[in-house]
């Protein structure tokens, strides 16, 4: 499995990962498989120094608990080394530009990985640097975290093929890579907003495409009962993004029925997941009950991150990918 994995992925280091669209199907597979072997490698205390003498830089422009972890957790257990680079403590954030950063950085390390705010800003990073640059969460796209949502379903459901995921809440950066991932692992997808909250038409419309390449089901609207009925995962996020604090008592307002309680879930199909990429608001976008229920994956999504973003670093920065 790992050697058809790093088969699949030999063309893919240096690639930037923005969005789910620079990957196909069989990366997306190689990766998760990728992914689940140094999962078991590391409960197997085996040592995975893939990325020694390497470094990742990473930009964050908003706050993180779990990317940032993740990623330096990461990067010291295959051998590297992660910089925290802070935007207000770098000359980034007194207005170097974005295109000089790069190319300072590429200078120095193996890999980017930003956070911050207009996802052209991460595609600006993308086009002036010569290292790969990572996405860590926009305002448009978190791939890393939808990456290890994956790992997570198919760990929990043995496969993803056929399976159905809907989103709950607003048509934000989860709501989009949900929606660019769905179909690429042959799952069904269906998001429900209230109006003027919608996932951008234009990322609707690519997940219309790759879907019916693959004959799966994309179905975007308002109504939540039709969105999680017969699903196998349940997925909500903050109602309220960073960088939306202003709007968060209006938000409260009318996200208000979208809310994943128990008599939500119970439309569902029997044994349905409930997922979240965490940090939550208990009691707002979804229950306390719900959060520590059974069903409920959050905390495997999290410690996934690490294993996901693993399996992305040694993809796209590592020397030793053909010895695998
Ligand atoms: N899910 C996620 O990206 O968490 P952080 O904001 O803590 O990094
Ligand atoms: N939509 C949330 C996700 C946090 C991981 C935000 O952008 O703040």
């Amino acid at each position: 499995m790992e050697t058809a994995a790093a088969i699949a992925l030999q063309g893919f280091k240096g690639r930037h990962m923005l969005d789910f669209t620079s990957l196909s199907r069989k990366e997306l597979q190689a990766l998760l498989a990728l992914a689940a072997d140094l999962k078991e490698r590391r409960k197997r205390g085996e040592p995975t120094p893939y990325l020694q003498g390497k470094s990742l830089g990473m930009i964050f422009e908003k706050a993180s608990t779990r990317t940032r972890v993740s990623f330096e957790v990461a990067m010291f257990e295959l051998g590297g080394h992660a910089l925290f680079l802070s935007g207000g403590a770098t000359q980034i954030g007194r207005g170097e530009t974005v295109a000089d950063t790069a190319q300072v950085l590429s200078r120095y390390v193996h890999g980017i990985m930003i956070r911050t705010f207009a996802h052209d800003k991460v595609e600006e990073l993308a086009r002036h640097a010569t290292v790969p640059v990572i996405n860590g969460l926009t305002d448009d796209h978190h791939p890393c975290q939808v990456l290890a949502d994956l790992q997570t379903i198919a760990e929990r459901k043995g496969a993803l093929k056929g399976l159905t995921i809907s989103y709950v809440g607003d048509g934000n950066n989860m709501a989009h890579s949900i929606l660019q991932a769905a179909p690429l692992v042959g799952m069904n997808v269906r998001v429900a907003t209230p109006e003027g909250y919608e996932p951008k038409e234009a990322i609707i419309e690519q997940a219309r495409v790759f879907a019916k390449q693959v004959n799966t089901e994309v179905w975007v609207g308002h109504d939540p009962a039709v969105a999680v009925a017969g699903a196998d995962a349940v997925y909500t996020d903050v109602w309220a993004s960073m960088g939306q604090e202003a709007e968060a008592e209006t938000r409260k307002r009318v996200f208000a029925p979208y809310q994943v309680n128990a008599e939500m879930m119970k439309l569902a199909a029997k044994g349905a997941l409930f997922m979240h990429c965490l940090p939550t608001h208990r009691g707002e976008e979804v229950t306390a009950a719900v959060i520590d229920a059974p069903g409920s994956v959050v905390f495997d999504q999290a410690e996934n991150r690490l294993h996901a973003q693993k399996a992305l670093l040694v993809a796209t920065m590592s020397d030793q990918l053909r010895e695998w």
